[in-house]
């Protein structure tokens, strides 16, 4: 893939993702996310060999939200091997929304959504909170290649009282037992892994690190393990953009997963990582702009990883 043909190809996908601009709302039910301007763009992508093209808002910070459920689960499988983490949550999509505590019956349906999330984050091992977090932020640098990740004080304050969904969630699943440590201190984690400012570029980056198998894009690292890289790609695929996962995977055809920050990172296998920015959002939660242009260079990329 030539570098002048992606950025041709990623110009027009732009272009004509410019008739959802308008459409969907931003995130209001964690009410610091409604003070962003709902009209920001931006994507990047990333290819394998760290060559990269980056269009729009590439300097604007936003909070990683739900991805963070990715870098959750690759520390958890590191912490504690794919035994132990499936025996707390599961592998399947569900069909219920993002934030539902329906997909608990013995455990959560899946790590990629919030109550699965929850459980991955009970799983990664520190002394405390603190420590937990720190090695998120570590992790995040570490895969982005950038010492410019931040904490988004007020989205997470923000979070963190309006939660009482994912504090129920938190409870619920400490009362069966699935979560061992502190309730309290397990919802803190993963709200302040929601919270972890990033730009598209870096996502993209992170992304393109899983294309690559786990190796750093120079070559010379591997970052995460291959087993953990697959395991998460799997999942990505079948359950990243929540209730609609399977259709978004027919119609774009890469494993894929979004924020409600309004971000969605794709990765292509072998090719490329790509992020989107675009807050306005679908009733499960997915970026309208972000998943329309992937959808388009899903094709004119010829980025399908099925056909
Ligand atoms: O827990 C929540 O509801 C948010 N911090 C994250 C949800 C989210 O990003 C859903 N994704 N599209």
């Amino acid at each position: 893939m030539n570098i002048k043909t992606i950025e041709e190809k990623l110009d027009d996908a732009i272009l004509s993702s410019k008739k959802y601009i308008g459409i969907g709302e931003v995130a209001s039910y964690i009410p610091e996310l409604a003070n962003v301007d709902a009209d920001n763009f931006g994507v990047a992508l990333v290819k394998t060999n760290g060559e990269m093209v980056l269009k729009g808002d590439k300097d604007i910070k936003f909070s990683i939200q739900s991805i963070s459920k990715v870098i959750d689960l690759i520390i958890a499988l590191e912490d504690r091997g794919k035994e132990k983490v499936f025996s707390k949550v599961g592998m399947e999509p569900t069909e219920y929304k993002f934030n539902s505590i329906r997909p608990i019956s013995d455990r959560a349906a899946n790590p990629l959504i919030n109550a699965g999330a929850i459980t991955t984050c009970s799983l990664i091992k520190g002394a405390d909170v603190d420590e937990k977090f720190s090695r998120v932020m570590e992790k995040v640098k570490n895969l982005s290649n950038s010492k410019d990740i931040v904490f988004l004080e007020e989205v997470y304050n923000s979070e963190m009282k309006t939660t009482d969904i994912n504090r129920s969630i938190a409870y619920y699943l400490k009362s069966i037992g699935i979560i061992e440590n502190n309730a309290d201190d397990v919802l803190d984690l993963y709200v302040r892994n929601c919270s972890i400012g990033v730009d598209i570029k870096q996502l993209a980056w992170i992304a393109a690190v899983l294309a690559n198998g786990g190796k750093s894009l120079d070559g010379k690292e591997q970052l995460i393990d291959k087993e953990v890289v697959k395991i998460t790609l799997a999942l990505m695929a079948a359950c990243g953009m929540y209730e609609e996962s399977g259709k978004y995977l027919i119609e774009v055809g890469f494993p894929s997963k979004s924020g409600v920050g309004g971000a969605i990172i794709a990765i292509i296998p072998g090719k490329c990582g790509v992020c989107t920015y675009s807050p306005r959002l679908d009733k499960s939660g997915n970026s309208i702009r972000g998943k329309e242009l992937l959808k388009e260079i899903s094709q004119t990329l010829d980025l399908n990883i099925f056909i």
